[in-house]
């Protein structure tokens, strides 16, 4: 690394000043390393260890010396720092850079402002996020800020050239640099790190006086220690630390106090729903620190690339129960959200995508249990309770999430804005800011009416009577959701039928919806009521265990527990016609929602035309049904289903691509397909990060001659947790790489 500083005189060589010089040192930061102490034993010390190349009693005998290149840095207690900076003032050039690290970094301004009349270009103030129990300059280490943070909190007087200087010390000794307005470090610091000292030095004290002995720390366990850690910190320090930040803490204490109190109303009144709502929202905002410490996202997107390699030519058996319907877990959710009272969901689905919608409730304050086994406890908080949400709420690949919560969220007081991953940044949502906005809604989106999408509060919307220019369950939903807040009787007409959970389930609710043909309308201004979910398995992950067993010989599974809604059978319709060996049995009724076994035994395909009155009813399931037509013997031909091409992948083209290079016959058109029914070979090919695409290539494999390698399938996750597992026990050979 070059050498970017001359000289640096560390003023103060405790741990955090002798550290630094023992890093500039070792690293070659500068060319000299000037330790200064008023504790003769301090600079012993640190000549012995190897801390600094030479030493002052007192800064005076130094100071005058400095020029252009070199830098003080101030490494005293908080309240020591005035002292020398007004020692230093009119020794030092203006040429030398002058930083510190100080905890609080108001005060230190106000006395450098003090002491010069203004701030100096070469002042640039500076606090490293470092430390540890061990003092002095014995416990020095060069390695101490190794990929920790230092705050910098320049002002706008301080000079580019000082602060590049400060930056690349910290940056040569191994620390990540922040930058932040020098208030706004204060209160940040205040609430996480000057009120947990305060409060772990306060249990200590209290507890200490609450018996004549200390015998009462012979019991404590585990929480304890890890509570009070910090109440061996220095004293002195924290003394300072107090004095110099007083107004931001004092005003970080005050929340906290009246928090205090409604707690312990809270337990004098029995409220064990305000409890379990403090325990539940402070575990999942600690979850949520947790992995922001560890620089991991909430739901942990996998930092590593994961593709299948599934081996040719098995065959499939079994009772095969997949997880829930991913409608189904959204919906369940954002109404159980907006319900009065409590309500209870089993069989939800644990995907990324129903957990983004659960997050996204939490980020507005709703007390949510769970998941645990698929059971959710939501407690609901009325049509009128969702808060803001400290910042954007982030939907991950899930378009269902982003374009319901449009409708619902239209209709608050509150602003929010909704984020996605890359390829749910890429998809429409015109569609449904289009009609909020004759609601009277006021979004704002991307060019191009791509996320991320601003909703206004505050709006008063009124009812439209909408005719959907598409099929579409989302825009549907939306509509009908931002209904809810709607002066007036919303009227959403279809072209044809797409499913119909959310009218459902609002029905579930207790929350009237009229419906006749195409035509579904609800108004505004009613109550829901919470109520028990079960949700069935989702007929859109039992597709592809039903094509594996149609496609693979000597196959024969049972899928359990699957709801087959008369709006989402078009797979089970799709492969009958074309001669698929499938019955259904054990009809029943769980919440509202039809639900059946489906048994499918191998029986030779052959193609056929869809009939595009079956495309929103198996819309989601085309990717695995192509795989059945390249089994199939003949043509299959898709018309009416551009939709595919704005799903998460252009499905049409994807599929298309993959077949052919696994040798396939298959023809992409504007609107659907044509394949050409015949043999499967092996191969590489891509799912785009497409759930559906990865998971269909998989059951091609059934009938390939070669293996086949599908890049990109880290996105199983938000429809199909476990995928991979319950493949191979039904009889797939499906092993896992990561790249
Ligand atoms: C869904 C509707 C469909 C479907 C999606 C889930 C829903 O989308 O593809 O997977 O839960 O309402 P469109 O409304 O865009 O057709």
């Amino acid at each position: 690394m070059a050498v970017v500083i001359n000289r640096l005189l560390v003023v103060g060589l405790g741990l955090i000043g002798g550290s630094l010089a023992k890093a500039a040192r070792e690293r070659g930061l500068c060319h000299e390393v000037i330790g200064s102490s008023r504790n003769p034993d301090t600079l012993k010390k640190a000549l012995a260890n190897g801390v600094v190349d030479r030493v002052v009693a007192c800064v005076e005998d130094v100071a005058a010396e400095l020029g252009e290149g070199d830098v003080v840095l101030i490494g005293v207690p908080t309240l020591t720092v005035p002292a020398i900076i007004r020692q230093l003032q009119p020794l030092l050039a203006e040429t030398v850079t002058i930083t510190d690290v100080a905890s609080v970094k108001g005060s230190v301004v106000d006395v450098v402002r003090q002491a010069y009349g203004g701030i100096p270009p070469q002042f640039v103030p500076g606090h490293p996020i470092a430390g540890s129990e061990k003092s002095g300059v014995e416990a020095a280490n060069s390695a101490l800020f190794d990929d920790h943070r230092v705050i910098l909190t320049p002002l706008p007087e301080t000079g580019a050239a000082h602060l590049q200087r400060v930056r690349e010390l910290w940056q040569g000794a191994g620390a990540v640099i922040s930058e932040m307005p020098v208030a706004e470090h204060d209160e940040v610091l205040a609430a996480t790190s000057h009120l947990p000292h305060m409060l772990a030095y306060t249990l200590v004290d209290t507890l200490s006086h609450m018996r004549e002995n200390r015998e009462i720390f012979r019991y404590a366990a585990g929480g304890f220690r890890d509570f009070t850690r910090i109440a061996a910190s220095d004293p002195v320090m924290w003394h300072d630390i107090v004095m110099a930040n007083s107004t931001a803490l004092l005003s970080v204490l005050d929340n906290f106090t009246d928090h205090v109190n409604s707690l312990k109303e809270a337990i004098n009144n029995k409220d064990s729903e305000y409890l379990l709502g403090v325990f539940t929202r402070a575990r999942e905002a600690r979850n949520h620190f947790a992995k922001m410490l560890e620089n991991k996202a909430y739901l942990e997107p996998m930092t590593q690339t994961i593709d299948y390699r599934v081996l040719p030519g098995q065959a499939v058996s079994g009772d095969i129960r997949v997880p829930g319907d991913k409608s189904i877990s959204h919906r369940s959710i954002m109404l159980g959200s907006l319900a009065n009272g409590v309500t209870e969901v089993t069989g939800f689905l644990e995907g990324e995508d129903s957990l983004a919608t659960l997050q996204a409730f939490r980020d507005m304050g709703v007390v949510i249990e769970g998941p645990l086994n698929g059971r959710v406890v939501i407690h609901g908080v009325g049509i009128h309770g969702l808060k803001a949400p400290v910042g954007p709420l982030y939907l991950g690949n899930s378009g269902t999430s982003m374009r319901l919560l449009a409708g619902l969220l239209s209709g608050q007081s509150f602003d929010v804005e909704l984020t996605g991953d890359e390829s749910l940044s890429k998809r429409p949502m015109e569609r449904v800011a289009a009609p909020l906005r004759q609601m009277g809604a006021v979004i704002d989106t991307n060019d191009g009416g791509r996320p991320p999408l601003r909703i206004k509060g505050g709006q008063s919307l009124k009812a439209i009577d909408y005719r959907l220019p598409m099929a579409s369950a989302q825009v549907k939903s939306c509509v009908l959701l931002a209904g809810l807040y709607a002066e007036g009787v919303t009227r959403t007409t279809e072209p044809a039928p797409t499913r119909d959970h959310t009218e459902r389930m609002l029905s579930g609710f207790g929350y009237p919806v009229a419906r006749h043909g195409a035509v579904a309308e609800l108004s505004g201004g009613g109550e829901l009521t919470a109520t028990a979910i079960d949700v069935p398995a989702d007929i859109s992950s039992a597709t592809f265990f039903m094509v594996a067993a149609a496609i693979a010989p000597g196959s024969d599974v049972t899928l359990t527990h699957v709801g087959v809604n008369p709006t989402r059978v078009g797979v089970i319709n799709i492969l009958q016609m074309m001669g698929a060996d499938l019955t259904l049995g054990n009809y029943r009724e769980v919440g509202g929602e039809p639900v059946a076994d489906i048994r499918i035994r191998y029986a030779p395909l052959h193609g056929i035309d869809i009939p595009e009155d079956q495309v929103p009813l198996a819309i989601d399931e085309f990717p695995a049904l192509f795989v059945a037509a390249a089994c199939a013997e003949g043509k299959t031909v898709l018309t009416g289903a551009e939709e595919l091409r704005v799903k998460e992948s252009d499905r049409i083209q994807a599929m298309a691509d993959g077949l052919r290079i696994l040798g396939v016959d298959a023809e992409p058109t504007p609107d659907g397909i044509v394949i050409q029914g015949g043999s499967i070979g092996g191969g590489e090919v891509d799912s785009l990060g497409d759930h559906r695409i990865a998971m269909s290539f998989a059951m091609a494999s059934l009938r390939a001659s070669q293996p086949i390698l599908i890049r990109n399938c880290n996105n199983v996750a938000t429809s199909f947790p476990d995928f991979v597992a319950l493949a191979n026990c039904a009889g797939l050979k499906i092993a896992e790489e990561a790249r």
